[in-house]
Formats: C-alpha cells, sequence, structure tokens
C-alpha cells in the first residue's frame, strides 16, 4: 500500500525511481508517479494505472540526480491522474510524496489554509500546503517540522524545496521509511526491496522523526529538532529472491517455495539436540499467560485460527483470535495474566500495530510472528519469532501463511514441552513429512490445474467447507479464490451449511469440500451429500487413510494436527489457475494491497 522511493546522488535518478517503484509495486497501487529536480526546476509525471502507463509519460530527455517517487493506494480520493502524487504547493516551491492518512486534515484546512486553493482531493496536499504556508517566515527545516507536529494520523513522508535542490526532506509516523546509505548518494524506500540493487546498507527511522537527506549525509532529528545518531544497519536481502526467475508469476513460485521454507523454518528453530526450540523468554511469557490473544489480519488471521488449535492441544492454554481492525475498537474482557500474539507477514499492517500500541500502553506483554525482521510489529513487541519464508511478493499470501502454521506450531510444541503438557510429538519428524508432501502437491500441479477448469470455468460463487481444523483452511482457501479471481467465495463450517446458507446451493454450484480429520470425516461427507442432493458440484479433498471412492483428490498423509499445511497447497493452485483462466492479473489483484498501512 502506498510506496516512496527517493533518490539523491550523482546517477540518473529517473531510472532509480522507477525501477524502485517496479520493485514496490507488490505492495499494491492504483497511481504513480516521480519528480525529478534538474536546472530547469522539478519535472512531475504521474499517471493513473500501472508504473509502465506511467513510465510512458516520462520524458526521456530529462536528466536529473534528485528525485522522489510515489505509487499510491486511494484512500482520500478516486485513483486519478489528479489525485496520484506527488502533490506540490501553491507556488509549486515544494514537491510531496505520502503514505499515510492525515486523520485532521479538514480541521488543519480551515485553520490554517482557507485561502488556498486545492489541486486535489487528497489529505496528503494539505501537507505540502502548510510547508509553504509556514515556509514564508521560516527555515524550510523548522516548517517542516512545525507542520509534522501539527498532523494527526500516519505519514511516511519525501519533500523536494526548488530552494534546498541538495536535500531531500524525509519523515516518518507509523508508516513504514527506510533511509539507504550508498558510496556517494542516499536513497529513500518504504521498504529495502526497492534499493536492494543499489546498496544493503540502511537507516532505520522510528515514529515522529525526520532525515535532512543529502548526497553524502543524512542527518536525523526528532520534531523538536533534536539531534539523534543511528548507525545503518545491513539488509540481508537476496536480490534473487526478489525476481520472479522463470516464473511466470510470483504467486506460483512462492508455492513452490513452500517445502523449502519448512525446511528453513526446521533448520532455523533446531538447537543442538535437534529439538525444535524458541527463546526461552518467549517460553515463559507463554507458560505464564492465562489465555493468549492471537490479533491479525487476512490470511495470518486464518494462520491465528490455525493456532489456536495448535496452543491448546499442544500447549494447554487457552486462545482468543481475532481480527485487528475489530479488537481495537471493541476490546474483550481480558484475562488476569493475558498474552497477546501478533501475526502478520509484513510486521507493518496498520490495523494489527494499532492494537500493539494500545495493548502495550496497557502493560501487557507482546509476541509477533512476523516475516520482517526489524519491521515495525517486531520492534515494538518483547518478543519476535521470524517465519524465516524470504521476501512474499504476491499480493495474495501462501507461503508465509504455511510458515505462521509452521511457526506456531514450534511455538506451541516448545511451550508443550517446557509445561510437560503434551506426550510424544517428534515435530521435526512431522515437519519433515509435510515438507515431502508439500513437495508432491507442488508436483501435481496439473491436477490443481484440472480441477481449476472442471469446477470454476464459469463460476459466479464458490463454496469452501470443511469442520474443525479444515473449516479454517476453507476460509483461507476462499480468500485466495475471492482475491485472485474475483469469484465470490465463501469458507464455512459443514454442519452450519443447513442452518442459512444451503439456500445459495444450486444446480453445479461448486462445492470444495476438505476431510483431513478422522474425527469428523463421516460428518463432513455427510454435509456434501446434503448440497450434492441439491445440485451442488462437488469436489472432495481428503486425505490419505481417510478416502473414500469419488473424492477428487487424496492428500498425503500427514499429522492430524498439521492437516492445513498440506490442504491449502490445492486450494491456493484452483486458485491460481482459476485467476489464470480468467485473464487476471495474479499478482497484483484490483484494489487490493500486500502491506496495509492505513487503518
Ligand atoms: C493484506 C494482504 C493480505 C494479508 C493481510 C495481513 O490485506 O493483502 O494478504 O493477509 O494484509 O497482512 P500481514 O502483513 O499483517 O500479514
Amino acid at each position: 500500500m502506498c510506496g516512496i522511493t527517493g533518490y539523491i546522488g550523482t546517477n540518473d535518478a529517473k531510472e532509480i525511481l522507477l525501477k524502485g517503484l517496479e520493485k514496490l509495486e507488490y505492495r499494491g497501487y492504483d497511481s504513480a508517479g516521480i519528480a525529478v529536480f534538474n536546472q530547469d526546476g522539478v519535472h512531475i509525471f504521474k499517471e493513473k494505472g500501472r508504473i509502465a502507463d506511467m513510465r510512458a509519460v516520462v520524458d526521456g530527455t530529462v536528466t536529473a540526480k534528485v528525485g522522489i517517487g510515489h505509487t499510491r493506494w486511494a484512500t482520500h480520493g478516486a485513483p486519478s491522474k489528479g489525485n496520484a502524487h506527488p502533490h506540490q504547493s501553491a507556488s509549486g516551491r515544494f514537491t510531496l510524496v505520502h503514505n499515510g492518512v492525515i486523520e485532521n486534515e479538514s480541521e488543519l484546512r480551515v485553520e490554517y489554509l482557507q485561502d488556498v486553493k486545492f489541486n486535489s482531493d487528497t489529505d496528503t496536499e494539505v501537507i505540502v500546503q502548510l510547508v509553504e504556508k509556514f515556509a514564508k517566515d521560516m527555515e524550510t527545516e523548522e516548517a517542516f517540522m512545525k507542520t509534522l507536529r501539527l498532523l494527526n494520523g500516519s505519514y511516511a513522508i519525501a519533500m523536494l524545496d526548488t530552494e534546498a535542490t541538495d536535500t531531500i526532506f524525509v519523515a516518518k509516523n507509523k508508516s513504514p521509511l527506510l533511509v539507504g546509505v550508498g558510496e556517494d548518494f542516499h536513497v529513500v524506500a518504504s521498504d529495502a526491496m526497492a534499493m536492494i540493487e543499489i546498496t544493503d546498507q540502511f537507516i532505520e527511522l522510528m515514529d515522529k522523526e525526520i532525515v535532512i537527506v543529502k548526497k553524502d549525509q543524512a542527518d536525523i532529528y526528532n520534531l523538536q529538532g533534536e539531534v539523534i545518531i543511528r548507525e545503518p544497519y545491513h539488509a540481508e536481502l537476496d536480490v534473487t529472491d526478489i525476481e520472479k526467475g522463470t516464473y511466470p508469476h510470483f504467486m506460483l513460485k512462492e508455492i513452490d517455495e513452500q517445502p523449502l521454507v519448512m525446511r528453513k523454518i526446521i533448520q532455523a528453530y533446531q538447537n543442538a539436540d535437534g529439538n525444535l526450540e524458541i527463546d526461552s523468554d518467549i517460553k515463559h511469557a507463554m507458560a505464564a499467560a492465562d489465555r493468549i490473544y492471537i490479533v491479525a489480519c487476512g490470511t495470518s488471521y486464518h494462520a491465528g485460527l490455525v493456532g489456536k488449535q495448535l496452543i491448546e492441544k499442544l500447549a494447554g492454554i487457552p486462545v482468543e483470535v481475532h481480527l485487528a481492525s475489530e479488537f481495537g475498537y471493541n476490546m474483550p474482557l481480558l484475562s488476569a495474566k493475558p498474552l497477546f500474539v501478533f501475526i502478520s507477514q509484513s510486521g507493518e499492517t496498520a490495523d494489527s500495530r494499532a492494537v500493539l500500541v494500545k495493548v502495550k500502553e496497557m502493560g501487557y506483554r507482546a509476541l509477533t510472528i512476523t516475516n520482517v525482521p526489524g519491521s515495525t510489529l517486531s520492534r515494538e513487541a518483547d518478543y519476535t519469532l521470524l517465519l524465516h519464508a524470504g521476501p512474499e511478493i504476491a499480493v495474495a499470501s501462501t507461503k508465509a501463511y504455511t510458515a505462521q502454521v509452521a511457526v506456531l506450531a514450534i511455538l506451541a510444541s516448545a511451550t508443550g514441552s517446557a509445561k510437560d503438557t503434551i506426550a510424544e510429538f517428534d515435530l521435526v519428524k512431522e515437519l519433515g513429512i509435510v515438507a515431502n508432501a508439500m513437495e508432491i502437491l507442488c508436483d501435481t500441479k496439473e491436477e490443481f490445474e484440472l480441477m481449476a477448469i472442471e469446477y470454476l470455468p464459469a463460476a459466479i460463487n464458490c463454496f469452501f467447507i470443511g469442520r474443525s481444523i479444515d473449516y479454517f483452511v476453507g476460509l483461507e482457501g476462499a480468500l485466495k479464490l475471492k482475491e485472485i479471481s474475483y469469484i465470490q467465495a465463501e469458507g464455512f463450517a459443514g454442519g452450519e451449511l443447513k442452518h442459512g446458507t444451503i439456500a445459495l446451493i444450486e444446480e453445479q454450484t461448486p462445492v470444495i469440500a476438505l476431510a483431513t480429520q478422522a474425527r469428523v470425516n463421516g460428518s463432513i461427507r455427510a454435509n456434501v451429500k446434503e448440497v450434492a442432493a441439491r445440485g451442488a458440484n462437488n469436489c472432495i479433498i481428503s486425505m490419505k487413510g481417510l478416502e473414500t471412492e469419488g473424492d477428487r483428490f487424496v492428500l498425503p498423509a500427514v499429522h492430524e494436527l498439521l492437516t492445513p499445511l498440506v490442504s491449502v497447497i490445492p486450494l491456493q493452485l484452483i486458485a491460481y489457475y482459476a485467476a489464470l483462466h480468467r485473464g487476471c492479473d495474479v499478482d497484483k489483484p484490483r484494489n487490493l494491497a500486500k502491506s496495509v498501512t492505513v487503518e
């Protein structure tokens, strides 16, 4: 969601900004723009749609060594060229890109900007107009700080001033932003991936900090103007991790990476005795809690639902799972000794972060399970467990989901062993079996493509049913299908269908049923019969040992608590092929953003 790039150095800024924006495409956006400085002044190029559309309007003859770039995911004002960033102040002196939401923009317009004519519907324009207003009576740096002190909400900002052509003014609050350091240049980027091709040295920024970025200097201040010293860190990112290679889509590459991710997780968490272990502080925090509150969004929330089963069964601690966007505004009664577990692939999701800030204020402990070391949710929680899944670029999350489930299993079993609540559970062995099963499924892709063609070619809707843990995987299968193929899909508890939803079943309605749990094998099959009797086009995916004749696919057997790790793969692949056959943009589905940095 919204990406920012900036460059100041000795090379042509244009191409560096554009390439950086392309690396940020995965975050989701609906318009893009860049602004560069040279001896003729500021040149702005922006366009609605893809970066390729914007590239087409960039004047190739303009060369410049300073510039800022932006991909916008619309919040205030429709996706349009006029609302695309960069935005300029009334006189054209200041040019600015912004990621985030300014909550008090209306009040600021009334109080300070009644005489200013606005050119867009964005909240961003308020920032740049305020800077211009204040800069009439003070230095730019001061005007910038004064403006920032007035803003309520979230922002990552990069700004140019025609009267300081050797500087990019940068600020951050809640929205992610990094400054990259090179030999004779500096860059600005929403994440390290955007600029990893030219530097692996990045300075982390904290909330309410500004940076005065020059070619060979980057000075950090707080909003009171006090100097802050912070050394750059080394970003451990492999450039090939963020390339598609020979794959047509990142999503397919990331689905295929899942067996490898399982093995990497085993390696990362294995101790000298060969057991899977977590930091003893985390184990103690888990064991001391009388209730775990898992808070997450989207796919991570679905992983949390599976995590509840794992923690309750293996560690014997009660767990509640909450959607972050609900929890913040409607907090349940908390137990006496809660521990909060935030699950977030990106570690930047604003809804989850809002809850983290609140529970920290209340004095509770928090653990973040994330794929991104150093991300906001990781920094601000007391403890972190990493997913080791490598960068996930496709908007539809796949390998992060299975990595989250695997790490939750490790968390549950390590806590369980410490508390002596589990009998024999050799998780290393079981996850090894899972990795092999995943490999078999990834090698059987054609089968799932055929299923997509058979069940979903002209479907207007689709149901995923299951019981117990299969129900939670069904929710994830439905989310995958709807987000990339735009087929209306619903995940449903098999037994609940007859209480309303079965009214939607018509001749040929696709119903995909999961049957991986011995305890409910009979009852989910009875539910399939109910929909079959009403004309549904059934597709049963069962597990070896539980199969019956007519099942469309039989999964290799894995431990019954770990079935989500394998049963989700056919659903990911069916969604992928359904979207592909409908001509959808698989990696960048409409209206969606990978990293949702607004609440
Ligand atoms: C967005 C993404 C989803 C993701 C959700 C939570 O909506 O499109 O794929 O599951 O955010 O993201 P997080 O990074 O917190 O896991």
